[in-house]
């Protein structure tokens, strides 16, 4: 069997992690076809715009897309790519496990939350303007949605349950924004009625934050509206070793884009250190929906075990000692084949 899917290298250090993730796919014994396919700087390049009608193509074709991160002017420039994709497929959901790795040196060991960020609404939907010409102050429009909120309680309760979860969380700031997460926090309360074998928890925004780095165990799985969601699953994978660490999935209801948390990383682009471990990350959700878990589970023990062994890490992982990203991934490979054999 061969599974068809769209890559998008990135920008930054996208195209380095890409290769790598690339290698350790084709080294599982199982079959990918890769459609490789321009988005972000490398388009606008090629083709004069950011997301080429064949990048759209593609992804809908395939229905399943892994990339790299790309680069988003800071207020300037064109619109995010991530956002567009979102949109476009209606990625309704953006899941984030925060889990712990062995051997990584973090402030928690044993972590395991699950974060659910709605992907599509609030200040990422893109209605917003400036007042005046002289751009002296500006405008953002944070709509929420009864329906959307609804969705991503669902998805984060469906996830409950099948994977044996005891507790769900909604952080919200209905106690100040009334009409938005009002309507956010409310849908979950209706949808949990629906779900009474799982705990339900409310947590205020700041609160959270708090608890999060105070007492991280609590928490199982975590909902939250979208600027919440990007902003704290942040914080959460500094938890277990900052964001070399956390791989994500743009979940829809016909479409699914893997990719790892973090940035383009300008500023070690294109020197072989990043750490392709969330790519990794990524790549082993996106096989895991693909129901190839075993393969799945071996590459994370493999990286574990690299990690722990400590002699070929990358610099984020042990600054006095480290090799470059493509030695870390040959080791990881090797002891993949090791662990899978
Ligand atoms: P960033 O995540 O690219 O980098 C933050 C810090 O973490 C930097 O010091 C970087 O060197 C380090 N870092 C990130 N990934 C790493 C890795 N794999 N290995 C080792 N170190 C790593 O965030 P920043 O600098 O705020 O954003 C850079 C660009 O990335 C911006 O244009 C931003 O819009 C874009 N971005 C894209 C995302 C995506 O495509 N999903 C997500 C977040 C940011």
């Amino acid at each position: 069997m061969s599974f068809n899917i769209t890559f998008i290298k990135g920008d930054g250090i996208g195209p380095e992690i890409s290769d790598l993730t690339i290698k350790l796919l084709n080294s599982t014994g199982l079959n990918f076809n890769f459609e490789f396919v321009d988005a972000g700087l490398s388009a606008l390049e090629k083709y004069k715009t950011t997301i080429p009608d064949s990048t759209l193509h593609s992804i809908d074709k395939n229905k399943i897309a892994i990339k790299g991160p790309l680069t988003t002017p800071v207020g300037e420039g064109f619109k995010s790519v991530n956002v567009t994709l979102r949109k476009e497929f209606k990625l309704y959901a953006n899941i984030r496990p925060i889990k712990s790795i062995k051997g990584v040196n973090s402030l928690y060991q044993d972590l395991d939350i699950v974060f659910f960020r709605e992907n599509l609404e609030e200040f990422y939907a893109g209605i917003e303007h400036y007042i005046d010409d002289s751009r002296s102050a500006g405008v953002t429009v944070g709509i929420i949605t009864q329906s959307a909120s609804e969705k991503i309680a669902k998805a984060a309760f469906e996830f409950a349950l099948k994977n044996n979860r005891k507790k769900v969380t909604v952080v919200h700031k209905a106690n100040i924004l009334k009409c938005t997460n009002g309507v956010f926090l409310n849908a979950g309360r209706r949808i949990k009625e629906q779900y009474p074998q799982i705990q339900w928890d409310e947590k205020i925004v700041d609160n959270f934050s708090m608890q999060l780095v105070m007492n991280p165990y609590q928490f199982d799985v975590v909902y939250t509206t979208n600027l919440f969601g990007d902003i704290l699953t942040d914080l959460a994978s500094g938890l277990i070793g900052g964001l070399g660490f956390a791989p994500s999935v743009n979940m829809g209801e016909n479409h699914a884009i893997f990719e790892p948390v973090h940035g383009s990383a300008p500023d070690i682009a294109g020197k072989n250190l990043a750490n392709p471990t969330s790519m990794f990350l990524s790549a082993a959700l996106m096989l895991e929906y693909l129901e190839q878990t075993t393969t799945a589970n071996n590459i994370r023990t493999a990286i574990s075990n690299v990690i722990q062994e400590n002699k070929f890490v990358t610099k984020d992982i042990n600054p006095n000692n480290y090799v470059t990203s493509d030695i870390f991934t040959n080791r990881v490979i090797e002891e993949y084949q090791k662990i899978s054999s």
